[in-house]
């Protein structure tokens, strides 16, 4: 008997993430700079910490309720309604979970059927194409293009959809490119997403880490707002990505559809991280503020350095990523990141592990010290150096 042939044949035809194997080449190579991965440098804030730490001192080791704590849930929907003027109630439209990726992965379980159709703008976050084949559906790619910043138009939109479209998958602030989407570029989605009653799903864990303007969302429009499901969660906000911990927000029919998913398959997201989560919501807002700020400094100085270099990067105003043009050098993105890591010992990541869309770019995140972006631009402006490229400064 060959194991091989007993798995599924969506898994089997599942493609390893990309951002994991520079990952693994990164760490076998001493001295390397890690441009590459999508977390924050910094640790979770020492408030935080304590709490977590406090709440298993209390004993409160158990399950919690399996959308999550109610202290926790209300907490969540005072806080979308502070930051961003969004209502939800905690009792029937909050689910807390495991990071925003099992939001995302029980939204998909939880909407669709064999072969309906899930619009991904593209290059995205890499979960988004495996969780829908996985749930029976078939990805339609929008792909977003540099000279319109990373922008849904609703001529892309239009383009995708079909009698089969159910779901439109987007990501404002997004990763890769740090695109994000302001009020005034979502008012002319929203006629169209309303005519084909398309469910939305968005994915705004980056929506704390916004340079410049507010972070918007289609939750906004309340002609479509039970249309739209929210994704977020405390892990780049919050630099807790370790805790495991995010949410979902939207209206009750959907979301207790998703909590029957999440009561089978999970029970509660973890009781420790609820707990600190609290602390996060209650407390942790200058630390959000002082990480965004530093951020900032971090990215204008890649973006400026990158341009200077002669590969051209559009200025993302959120998230913590840029996405370079290395067209100009002449090599692929695998060749241009495979180069740099073996020549100069600097990971990035190859556009197209974000999908067809991210060809001829590469994503670079910025969350590390200025010291090592200082480091790594120079080990980059080095590697570059003999493709003679002109300054876009
Ligand atoms: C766009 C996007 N969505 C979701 C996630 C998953 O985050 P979490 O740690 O909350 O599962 C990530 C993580 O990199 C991300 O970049």
């Amino acid at each position: 008997m060959k194991l091989e042939d007993k798995l599924s044949t969506v898994v089997k035809q599942m493609k390893p993430s990309g951002i994991r194997k520079f990952f693994d080449v990164a760490k076998q190579i001493e001295d390397v700079i890690s441009l590459g991965v999508g977390e924050p440098d910094f640790d979770t804030p020492w408030h935080i910490r304590e709490a977590g730490i406090y709440s298993i001192e209390q004993g409160h080791t158990h399950y919690t309720e399996n959308a999550g704590l109610l202290e926790l849930r209300k907490q969540i929907c005072d806080y979308y309604k502070r930051r961003y003027d969004l209502e939800y109630q905690a009792e029937t439209d909050c689910l807390v979970t495991i990071g925003g990726s099992e939001a995302l992965d029980n939204c998909f379980r939880a909407l669709l059927n064999p072969g309906d159709e899930v619009i991904v703008a593209t290059p995205c976050f890499v979960s988004y194409e495996p969780t829908v084949h996985m749930a029976g559906g078939v990805v339609k790619y929008l792909p977003l293009q540099h000279q319109d910043e990373f922008k849904i138009t609703p001529e892309g939109l239009k383009a995708c959809i079909t009698d089969k479209t159910k779901l439109l998958m987007i990501n404002f602030p997004g990763n890769p490119t740090g695109g994000t989407m302001s009020k005034e570029d979502y008012t002319k989605l929203v006629p169209i997403i309303k005519e084909h009653e398309i469910i939305v799903i968005s994915d705004e864990i980056y929506s704390e880490l916004i340079y410049e303007g507010e972070h918007a969302s289609l939750a906004h429009f309340p002609e479509i707002k039970d249309q739209v499901l929210i994704v977020n969660g405390f892990s780049k906000a919050f630099a807790m990505t370790g805790w495991r911990l995010g949410y979902l927000l939207g209206p009750s029919t959907i979301l207790q559809a998703v909590i029957k998913i999440h009561q089978f398959a999970i029970m509660s997201a973890p009781t420790t991280a609820q707990y600190a989560a609290i602390e996060a919501l209650k407390n942790g807002q200058k630390n959000v503020d002082a990480m965004r700020l530093a951020y900032k400094a971090r990215r204008n100085l890649i973006v400026d350095g990158f341009n200077k270099m002669g590969l051209p990067t559009h200025l993302p105003k959120g998230a913590f990523y840029i996405f370079p043009d290395i067209r100009p050098t002449g090599l692929t993105s695998d060749e241009f990141c495979e180069r740099l890591i073996k020549e100069q010992r600097v990971a990035c990541v190859p556009g197209t592990a974000f999908g067809e869309a991210g060809t001829g770019f590469i994503r670079v995140s910025y969350a590390s010290s200025l010291e090592e972006i200082k480091e790594a631009l120079s080990r980059i402006a080095t590697f570059v150096e003999p493709f003679n490229l002109t300054s876009t400064k």
